[in-house]
């Protein structure tokens, strides 16, 4: 069973980048949606979970259900939230490591900040913007809906949710100040754990 994270910034911590009535209905309803209608095709198919990612993919993959689609976007739904909730505080962490990494993958961090806000920008629809690491170097993609990149055997470090219910309320159709300011509340230290657990340098 997965399990709701808690945030460890407060609803209004994040203003105001991040409205407070979009995060909590963000982080209340819509996550937590994906997290419930999850658990319950896990438990309808006999599927176990026991916190890791790449097992759970690996029994997807064997198990023959008719599920298979609409457990494959509510695990995204899941996991590209809790990615996105860790990728965002007041803190702005920016891990070291990481930065020395950009500077050899991207040249900077203000050309990484230009790299991603510029895929950002180009995405259609509802998706993400994720920086992944891949086959052992940073990069920069787009997945579209609910698709997680570790279906594509990448690892996530962080991500923007593109979907119009993460700024709509407060941007209205300005997309492009959300993706501005996501760089206000950008917060490496989670990228920085899972970048170590994975570590590549
Ligand atoms: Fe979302």
């Amino acid at each position: 069973m997965f399990e709701k994270i808690k945030l460890d910034y407060d609803f209004d911590s994040l203003e105001p980048f991040i409205d407070t009535h979009t995060l909590v209905l963000h982080y209340n309803k819509h996550y937590e949606n994906y997290l419930n209608n999850l658990n319950k095709l896990l438990i309808k198919n006999n599927i176990t979970y026991n916190n890791d990612i790449s097992a759970l993919l690996n029994e997807l993959q064997k198990i023959k259900t008719n599920d298979i689609d609409d457990i494959l976007f509510n695990l995204g739904g899941v996991l590209n939230h809790e990615l996105y909730f860790k990728s965002i505080s007041k803190k702005r962490t920016i891990s070291d490591v990481l930065q020395h990494e950009n500077e050899n993958e991207f040249g900077s961090y203000e050309n990484f900040v230009k790299l991603f806000s510029e895929s950002a920008n180009k995405l259609k629809g509802s998706g993400y913007t994720f920086l992944v690491i891949n086959n052992k170097k940073l990069e920069i993609i787009n997945m579209p809906n609910q698709v997680t990149p570790y279906l594509y055997g990448l690892i996530p470090l962080l991500c923007i949710d593109l979907w119009e219910h993460a700024y709509y309320i407060n941007y209205e159709n300005r997309k492009k100040d959300y993706i501005e300011n996501f760089f206000n509340i950008i917060d490496f230290s989670s990228a920085n754990d899972i970048f170590y657990k994975n570590k590549i340098v």
